[in-house]
């Protein structure tokens, strides 16, 4: 299934969009996907197919955000620290995300549309290489889009991002593509 919905809103959908847009609105909302696997037990299906139905309701989310006039969402998908999961769960996930960002490949011109800018954020050298791959492909292709942005967050750990954008710098040092003071 498609990432950008394009149904209409129902009208209990209209009336409280209309609501909340008579107050003042978020710019930029954030989202953590969580609950997949509580999901899946109470359903009785697979734990694949929770996930499965974690990405659908962040679709559904999606769309919401995009007739609210949410200019900005941030998507927190996917954690190192996930990478500890059985082998089973990760390739799944993996999987999961191949079939997304491949679907989301051939739908280039609704994104054009909604202007929607894709940008994933992380350690994606951690994700399998043609993963890597279709991500780059993706984000290149909507990276002039700015009506909206949406971040997705995989192989995404803070303290990781830290750690790293720190590294780099003293790399920058290093080689005098950096000044080492800072003038405040
Ligand atoms: C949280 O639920 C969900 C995850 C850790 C994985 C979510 C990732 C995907 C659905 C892959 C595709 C997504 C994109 C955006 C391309 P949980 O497993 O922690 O569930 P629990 O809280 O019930 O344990």
């Amino acid at each position: 299934m498609s990432w950008i919905r394009e149904r209409e809103l129902s009208f209990i959908e209209r009336l409280t969009a209309n609501i909340l847009k008579a107050g003042p609105m978020p710019k930029h909302v954030a989202f953590i996907m969580d609950g997949n696997r509580r999901f899946a037990q109470k359903a009785h299906v697979q734990r694949q197919e929770g996930h499965s139905q974690g990405f659908e309701k962040l679709a559904e989310t999606l769309r919401l955000c995009l007739n609210l006039g949410i200019h900005e969402v941030t998507v927190y998908a996917f954690s190192i620290e996930n990478f500890k999961r059985s082998k089973e769960e990760v390739d799944g996930l993996m999987e999961l995300a191949r079939q997304k960002f491949s679907r989301l490949l051939t739908e280039q011109e609704n994104l054009e549309k909604h202007g929607v800018c894709i940008r994933v954020l992380g350690d994606l050298t951690l994700l399998p290489i043609d993963l890597q791959q279709l991500i780059a492909k993706a984000v290149v292709a909507t990276k002039a889009h700015n009506k909206c942005f949406l971040n997705v967050c995989f192989a995404y750990t803070s303290r990781h991002e830290i750690a790293n954008a720190v590294k780099e710098m003293a790399w920058g040092v290093e080689q005098g593509l950096i000044k080492p003071s800072l003038s405040l």
